[in-house]
């Protein structure tokens, strides 16, 4: 499963690539807002943090000036991954983009039925937003499950990026059903680390070796 960040503070993206684990980046247009600079430097600096897939989204909501602005936005960097919404524009989009061979990542996705389409517009990343179904009282993993089989079914070579990740039971959750992706915030990376075991049995190593090689140094 690729990690990828869903941030676009830079700060937060040199700590989270320090750990030498993250392979990708998903902005969103409020995460880039947050961070007050135009998109064309904010996503060259992303890109120069972390070397790998890198998502930018239009904010055109027809098709024809959706294409223009992703076209815009893939000449930032060879590693820009477009990102158009899922409605019909945004269908119509990527597919015109598919087809010029810029990769598009289709986002906001909340069922099973607007994967298909995207799947089928040539959508080289397909984004359901689990912690926002959740968040509906439905069942954002259902989602992803079904995805997962819908393209297995047909062969589809679409990634799946598990977004909207909340927890690190998303994370767990997503990678058994099958996600090839996970975006997350910095903050639930961070939880993938932690274990009470794991803290208790290295303070207990750390004791027992410093017992015995101190009273050896006192000794000799
Ligand atoms: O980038 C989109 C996405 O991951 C949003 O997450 O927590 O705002 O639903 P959230």
């Amino acid at each position: 499963m690729k990690f990828f960040l869903d941030t676009a503070n830079l700060d937060e993206l040199k700590k989270g690539a320090s750990w030498g684990i993250v392979d990708g980046v998903t902005t969103n247009p409020t995460l880039i807002a947050k961070e007050g600079r135009p998109i064309e430097d904010q996503i060259r600096m992303i890109c120069d943090i972390v070397d790998g897939d890198i998502s930018a989204e239009v904010v055109a909501t027809e098709a024809a000036p959706m294409v223009r602005e992703g076209r815009q936005l893939a000449r930032i960097h060879k590693n820009v991954v477009v990102k158009c919404p899922l409605t019909r524009d945004g269908i119509r989009a990527t597919s015109e983009l598919s087809k010029e061979g810029i990769r598009v990542n289709v986002t906001l996705c909340f069922s099973a039925a607007q994967a298909l389409l995207a799947a089928k517009a040539g959508a080289y990343i397909i984004s359901p937003f689990i912690g926002r179904v959740d968040d509906t009282g439905w069942n954002g993993m259902e989602l992803i499950r079904n995805i997962v089989t819908i393209y297995r079914n047909y062969g589809f070579r679409t990634q799946i990026l598990a977004a909207s990740i909340r927890t690190p039971n998303h994370v767990i959750e997503a990678a058994l059903a099958g996600a090839h992706i996970g975006t997350m915030p910095l903050k639930v990376l961070e939880m993938l680390f932690h274990h009470p075991l794991t803290d208790k049995g290295l303070d207990q190593f750390l004791k027992d070796w410093a017992k015995v090689y101190q009273e050896a140094s006192v000794a000799g």
